[in-house]
């Protein structure tokens, strides 16, 4: 059976990362999030108080900065390495959620990751999101799909998320981040957030989760 591309884009908090993991899970591929990998560079950047304005720190960082993932059997999922560490958890806080995108919109980080998601998918047989895989790191991804949903419903089910892990942030301040988030991420110079013209919109803002990940495996489907 031939092995495609599978391009999830969407705003800041659209659920796409459980969905793209439940799809890739289902269809036997690799599952890749981008999101991650902007956010340990975040991570990094705060750690060795890299200035994002400063080219010159910025590319010695990228060339310091090695991000993986490895699957851990145990919570049987793929978790974020950055230079050996596992960072998994540190990523998903609220501190890095504040400041990873405006290091995502450094043009030699976004070339930098955007190469080595090339590399990661060059075998297709993967489901990757993000925000620029339709447009910018696979364009010619047999399925694109762009995530949407109601700003307020995606901070409750994001401020939910944080709760499960023992991090109480006010909604207020979780819609604001989102809002925010995706303002810089469509206004960029490079990669911008923006759905492809060929992709196809899920809006999941009254749609459980199986009813998502069936409709997105039924156009999966259709292309394999
Ligand atoms: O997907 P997640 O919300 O974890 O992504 C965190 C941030 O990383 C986004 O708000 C965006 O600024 C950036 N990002 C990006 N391009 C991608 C994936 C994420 O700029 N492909």
């Amino acid at each position: 059976m031939p092995k495609i591309i599978i391009a999830i884009d969407g705003y800041s908090s659209c659920g796409k990362s459980s969905t793209a993991k439940s799809l890739a899970a289902q269809l036997g591929y690799g599952y890749i999030d981008t999101g991650a990998m902007y956010r340990a560079v975040s991570l990094y950047f705060h750690q060795h108080y890299v200035s994002r304005t400063n080219p010159h720190e910025v590319e010695k960082a990228l060339a310091d900065i090695h991000i993986s993932f490895q699957f851990n059997p145990e919570k049987r999922l793929n978790e974020t390495y950055l230079n050996g560490l596992c960072v998994e958890e540190e990523i998903r806080k609220m501190y890095i959620s504040q400041m990873v995108s405006e290091v995502s919109a450094v043009v030699e980080v976004r070339r930098a990751m955007v190469a080595l998601q090339q590399r990661m998918g060059k075998h297709k047989g993967i489901v990757m999101d993000g925000r620029d895989i339709g447009t910018v790191v696979f364009p010619q991804a047999e399925l694109k799909v762009f995530m949407t949903a109601d700003p307020l419903i995606r901070a409750q089910r994001r401020q939910a998320e944080l709760l499960e892990k023992g991090d109480l942030v006010d909604l207020n301040e979780v819609l604001e981040n989102l809002t925010k988030r995706d303002h810089i991420d469509m206004n960029r110079s490079e990669g911008p957030l923006r759905q492809a013209e060929d992709a196809r919109v899920l809006d999941n803002s009254y749609l459980t989760f199986d009813e998502q990940v069936a409709l997105i495996k039924g156009w999966a489907d259709e292309k394999i």
